[in-house]
């Protein structure tokens, strides 16, 4: 039940909308391979310490915190570190909630047929009649929004618990069916190639022509786009996964999990690229084309394949499962709190969290509309980007570092051994070893590159 709540969390919106067009943008196989790496040596290590924070603690994230602390004679001010997980979820949710909305609009239209024989431009103009207009994402956000609170308000939780058990199998055997599709493309080499062959050059280098000659230079970014990505789809370093920690039993194997989770949650990743970029190179689509990719793609897949409304209809109704199990993930942190120390009923808790979720998000849906031009944009980036950028790549890592320097550094070895209870003492070495040193070194040197520090 732990690993299933926990896939809930990280499966989502995460794999099949973010990986596929962050992979696209930043040249695809070499950043799939850094993005694997980090899941590996600092995804799933962090993840084993997040879970063991929560188990150890019981409560809330910001009060986890501050009573781990307390029991180690440290500073409350670690508190914090729970109080900057809370302000990650309402910040993320509130961007998330808006493609989930995207995903919502999408059921009806697959449902109604509107996909039947479109070409890619056909396409493209029913995603621009969607994105561009703000009363229609305002309604969807809405919507979904709400959904997110029903759910997180009457703990209907273990419902959509049990459900996740039979909806998470048919996603994947959905995405199967997909890359099915994609093998008849006639592009499906072009699209596992982009993926997964490597041209380092490309990715490292962001080139500029200036007057006539081709200047290159090594770019940090795309490293930290794709460690940012880990954290995120594995949905670590702000207390989501933490709190379900906190309700795993103490006998089952906190590394057994980690692994389990990482390993379902990087299938579906992966197979959405097999799905998607086939479809894109058979349709002269730009790989690199942003946020829409997935709306771009798959309903061209959908109007073509047989039984493509059926499909279609149940693909976007899944996603936006996907979806709904890892928003109530993003907010439980901040109603868990106000639910703890302020005495507040979970109704009110969530609807208090729940609007001010939905305001923040706003600036969202606006960002692809009124605030899309360029005198709206902070570093070249719109509200969605800057704040996508801000909590994936930035208040994450940090929030996960922190986390692997608690683990590692301030509980006892003793401790840590004895919760996570490892096989063999090699492993429990190596768990050590990722999160006392590669860890931190490895997310403050690309942090500090990538944001031109050094
Ligand atoms: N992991 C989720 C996804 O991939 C998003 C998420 C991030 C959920 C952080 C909770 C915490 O869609």
């Amino acid at each position: 039940m732990f690993i299933l709540a926990a896939a809930g969390s990280a499966v989502g919106l995460g794999n099949i909308w973010k990986f596929p067009y962050i992979t696209g943008e930043n040249g695809g196989g070499a950043f799939v391979l850094m993005y694997l790496v980090c899941i590996l040596a600092i995804g799933i290590p962090i993840m084993m310490a997040e879970i063991m924070l929560g188990r150890r603690g019981r409560k809330s994230p910001i009060n986890t915190m501050r009573d781990l602390a307390a029991a180690d004679g440290l500073n409350p001010a670690w508190g914090l570190l729970g109080w900057m997980g809370v302000l990650a979820g309402v910040l993320i949710l509130s961007y998330y909630s808006v493609i989930a909305g995207w995903a919502l609009a999408y059921v009806f239209r697959a449902g109604a047929g509107l996909f039947n024989g479109l070409d890619a431009k056909g396409v493209g103009d029913l995603f621009g009649g969607l994105v561009g207009s703000p009363e229609k994402l305002l309604a969807w956000h809405s919507i979904f929004m709400f959904m997110t609170m029903l759910v997180v308000a009457q703990g209907v939780k273990n419902g959509l618990e049990k459900a996740v058990r039979w909806l998470m199998p048919m996603l994947f055997v959905l995405m199967l069916v997909m890359v099915g599709y994609a093998m008849n493309t006639g592009a499906f080499d072009k699209g596992l190639d982009f993926l997964f062959s490597m041209r380092f050059g490309e990715v490292f280098h962001a080139c500029e022509t200036i007057d006539g000659t081709q200047i290159c230079e090594f770019s940090w970014q795309p490293l930290l786009i794709a460690m940012g990505h880990a954290f995120f789809t594995l949905s670590l370093g702000m207390g989501a996964i933490m709190v379900y920690g906190s309700y795993m039993p103490k006998r089952a194997s906190i590394a057994a999990a980690s692994i389990w989770i990482a390993i379902a949650d990087t299938s579906v990743a992966l197979l959405a690229g097999m799905a998607i970029f086939p479809i894109v190179f058979a349709n002269g689509l730009e790989p690199g084309s942003g946020p829409g990719l997935i709306f771009q793609t798959l309903p061209l897949a959908f109007g073509h394949m047989p039984y493509g409304q059926l499909f279609g209809t149940l693909f976007f109704v899944l996603l936006v499962f996907a979806a709904w199990t890892s928003a109530i993930s993003l907010i439980e942190p901040a109603v868990a709190w106000l639910v703890e120390n302020r005495g507040y009923s979970r109704l009110r808790a969530s609807v208090v969290s729940g609007v001010i979720v939905w305001l923040v998000g706003i600036g969202t849906v606006f960002s692809f509309n009124l605030w899309s031009g360029d005198q709206y944009k902070l570093f070249g980036k719109t509200f969605f980007d800057l704040l996508d950028f801000l909590t994936a790549n930035i208040m994450l890592p940090l929030g996960g570092v922190l986390i692997a320097i608690f683990a590692g550094w301030l509980m006892s070895r003793a401790a840590s051994e004895d919760e996570l209870k490892l096989a063999h003492p090699a492993l429990y070495v190596t768990w050590r070893f990722l999160v006392r040193f590669i860890t931190p070194l490895a997310v403050f040197i690309v942090m500090l590159n990538a944001l031109g520090v050094f």
